[in-house]
């Protein structure tokens, strides 16, 4: 808490039990390599899948010859998409209603694309007998360029779908055209630019994978796989194989990070339980490295125009965009059914605008479906971006300092909860304290006064601002759903007799820690120790029914139904307490973890006494029934709104245009802090993934649709020696809404740094004349801005 300033919170820090700084429970196993993951599993008799993908963007499937494949001595299954067609398993949902080829059967539609599988005794096999599968294919005309996608003589990409005859996903507006374009004849000054946000992907350490196994006398398939929403993807299966929920068990069990690539689900769990379907044995599947960059769900691929509007004294009146969104071959978006364009509506900012406005057309394009939120709630990151990117051009128009653009324009405390132009609340927020602790920690007024003495001597350096609004916690059921599933969260909580206690999530950790941090939120509500609660999630059989991890959603939706499922229990302790110590509840005090009676020092029951009591013998109070436990499906009241302020400072080598971020401080306000050393640990991994983004990583493609980026020498993810000792500070503006004032926090990082980064990078070539340019900021892509000249001067 050194460099935290705090808006109002109680302190943390220091709590025995509850919140506050404590090492994660579930390190132990991760240091000693101990974790469990699906590609650890090895059961009797376990067969393994291969899948053999398109070469090719755009073509017709001509024939499939499995003949060899089948006669390799090892193979005992081999199957293409006419085989699942005559299932009526050819096909899947996405989760954004549309379909998707589980196996290609008339065409494939982008490289990478699943054509046919091989089961085969080992992973060796399988993979080899893969170059014996001979598939004639006709090559198409492949639609790459998303800006060519809508035009007459584009070729039809999914002419599988009744009646389509172009390649436009859909159309979506919000905000006000007519109020907007008002506020924008009358402005002063009205800048616009066009901002392209890459396609990017998630990369997990981890790429995706599953063991099926069904059995075929009970009836039951069990499926581990890499999955952030264990229920979702159950109830999906069920409803695609005309199975009983309770006769499948989906278990996501340790996962090596998720970042929204382990939302969707993709033809290869599916063939995985084909496969176990039809051999009556156990199949693994789990994708390379390559297979996981080509076919899995990208991220972002938007091309945005952003204009905004503003007084000559810096008063910003309007922002208006209109986007190009590029969705792959299958729309495989995830995101709330009445969201296609996700939470991308939060482009208005931290800003109090009188209007503003979005128009945004998705179309299809021969590339891999995707389009998941990457570390971020559902295109948050793409909002922030465009936003802090054209408030960032307007401050250069204007001449103005982007910090004193930016303060100018807050939304101020008083205004909160505040409904944004394009109809977002947001709870609550206090952005000049965040963004004055921003500036005091990175010495911004030196910084610039250095900026100025290393220009004159010909050095390249930048200084960048972004601060952010998230919208995390999906969500509000009445307006918030995947594929018609509420986003509510199931939590369960049992107190044994001895006080010790399991709590039961719908929410599932791929690396954040929930083992730690929601025994933290039961112990501060109940005052047993977290070493002393056992935190279950990731497994349908063991757990209720909730929508999953992903969006930071779950500290805001199932840590509220973990506070309140422990406040269930607490009540049902008072109840026994009263008739323990003999006094009525209206006389009882708690104090976490003791029932005192008011008045009197030496009458007191602990949680653990009144456990113990709840499943002993002897009376209960009357109309109690035994036992500890609670259960609750907590449906959140909205989304909780995190804000930061983040301030990054590079150098370029005026030789080699190689961009260094020398500093980053990131002060971060995510209401009440649960545990500050996980929190740091998240905002350190989403500043990482900042530095990828604005600095290293696209997804490209050639004109024919080859892609380019199929391994980590082609995309380039950073590791410690690209990113500085990251300087982070925070705020605490508690959620008024979530019973413990927490706000999401895991992809603060994620959204807020790109702009700052790319921001500072055109600060500094300002002096060329840059007023813009698009990430990743590769070395040959700021010598092109720099035009290879020296600092002029
Ligand atoms: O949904 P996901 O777990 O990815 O994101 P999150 O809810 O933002 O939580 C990320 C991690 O930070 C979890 O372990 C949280 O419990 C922890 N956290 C915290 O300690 N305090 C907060 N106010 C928010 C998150």
């Amino acid at each position: 808490a050194a460099n935290g300033h705090r808006t109002a919170f109680v302190d943390n820090d220091r709590k025995p039990a509850g919140h506050g700084r404590m090492l994660r429970k579930e390190d132990p196993r991760f240091v000693r390599g101990r974790g469990r993951y699906v590609d650890d599993l090895q059961l009797p008799g376990m067969l393994h899948l291969a899948i053999l993908r398109s070469p090719l963007a755009h073509a017709r499937v001509l024939s499939v010859d499995t003949a060899l494949a089948e006669a390799h001595p090892k193979v005992r299954l081999v199957v293409t998409g006419a085989m699942l067609a005559e299932k009526g398993l050819a096909w899947m949902p996405t989760l954004s209603n549309d379909v998707q080829a589980v196996l290609a059967t008339d065409k494939v539609r982008f490289q990478g694309q699943e054509v046919a599988f091989v089961v085969a005794e080992d992973r060796y096999a399988a993979r080899d007998a893969l170059e014996l599968i001979d598939v004639e294919y006709e090559p198409l005309d492949p639609v790459i360029d998303v800006r060519t996608a809508l035009s007459p003589e584009a070729p039809v990409i999914r002419d599988d779908l009744e009646g389509k005859s172009d390649n436009h996903v859909f159309d979506w507006e919000t905000g006000d055209a007519a109020a907007t374009e008002e506020v924008f004849r009358r402005a002063d000054v009205v800048v616009s630019q066009d901002i392209v946000y890459p396609r990017v992907h998630p990369a997990p350490m981890e790429t995706c994978g599953a063991v099926a196994d069904y059995d075929a006398v009970d009836g039951k398939l069990t499926l581990w796989s890499t999955t952030q929403a264990p229920h979702a993807h159950r109830t999906l299966y069920a409803i695609v194989a005309g199975l009983p929920e309770h006769k499948i068990r989906v278990v996501s069990p340790d996962i090596g990070g998720g970042f929204g690539n382990k939302v969707p689900i993709y033809p290869g769990y599916v063939c995985a339980i084909v496969a176990s379907l039809l051999t009556g044995k156990p199949v693994k599947w789990v994708e390379d490295r390559a297979e996981n960059l080509i076919s899995t769900g990208f991220a972002r691929d938007y091309i945005m125009r952003g204009e905004i509007a503003a007084t000559r004294e810096g008063r910003i009146l309007a922002v208006r965009t209109n986007v190009l969104a590029d969705h792959g071959a299958f729309n495989g978006v995830a995101a709330p059914t009445k969201y296609p364009a996700g939470f991308f509506g939060v482009f208005t900012g931290s800003y109090d605008l009188e209007a503003a406005y979005c128009k945004m057309t998705a179309v299809y394009t021969n590339k891999a479906p995707g389009g998941v939120a990457y570390a971020c709630s559902f295109r948050i990151t793409e909002a922030v971006y465009l936003v802090e990117r054209i408030v960032d051009c307007l401050a250069a128009e204007l001449r103005m300092d982007p910090i004193e653009l930016r303060m100018r324009n807050f939304i101020r405390p008083e205004q909160f909860p505040y409904r944004t132009k394009t109809g977002w609340v947001y709870d609550s927020g206090n952005y000049a304290p965040t963004m004055e602790l921003a500036k005091r920690l990175a010495g911004y007024d030196e910084l610039r006064a250095e900026q100025a003495r290393r220009r004159a001597r010909g050095e390249i350096m930048g200084i960048g601002v972004s601060f952010y609004t998230e919208a995390v916690g999906a969500g509000p059921r009445k307006d918030m759903d995947i594929l018609g599933l509420g986003m509510a969260d199931g939590c369960e909580l049992r107190v044994h007799p001895t006080g010790k206690a399991v709590v039961r999530l719908s929410v599932q950790s791929q690396g954040q820690g929930h083992e730690t941090t929601f025994a933290q939120i039961v112990a501060e509500e109940l005052g047993i120790p977290p070493q002393d609660i056992e935190v279950v999630h990731g497994d349908t059989d063991q757990t209720p029914f909730g929508l999953g991890t992903y969006g930071s959603r779950s500290t805001p939706v199932s840590g509220a139904a973990a506070a309140l499922v422990a406040r269930k229990v607490r009540d049902k302790a008072r109840l026994i307490a009263s008739g323990m110590l003999e006094v009525s509840v209206a006389d009882l005090e708690w104090e976490k973890g003791t029932f005192r009676v008011a008045g009197d020092p030496d009458a007191f029951v602990t949680i653990q006494d009144i456990a113990m009591r709840a499943h002993g013998a002897g009376d209960l109070p009357e109309g109690v029934e035994g036992g500890l436990e609670a259960q609750i499906c907590y449906n959140p009241e909205n989304l909780t709104y995190p804000h930061g302020a983040y301030i990054c400072v590079v150098d370029i080598d005026p030789g080699t245009a190689k961009v260094t971020v020398r500093r980053f401080v990131a002060v971060d306000d995510c209401g009440t802090r649960i545990n500050p050393m996980i929190i740091e640990g998240q905002v350190h991994g989403g500043l990482t993934d900042g530095v990828g983004m604005a600095l290293m990583e696209m997804i490209a493609f050639d004109e024919d649709g080859n892609c380019l980026s199929g391994s980590l020498m082609d995309y380039l993810i950073p590791t410690a020696l690209e990113v500085p000792d990251w300087e982070t500070g925070f705020t605490v503006t508690p959620s008024p809404h979530h019973p413990i004032g927490a706000k999401g926090v895991g992809e603060s990082a994620t959204v807020g740094s790109p702009p700052a980064i790319v921001n500072a990078v055109v600060d500094a070539l300002s002096p060329f004349g840059i007023r813009h340019a698009d990430m990743p900021l590769t070395p040959s892509r700021v010598w092109e801005a720099m035009r290879g000249q020296p600092v002029p001067p």
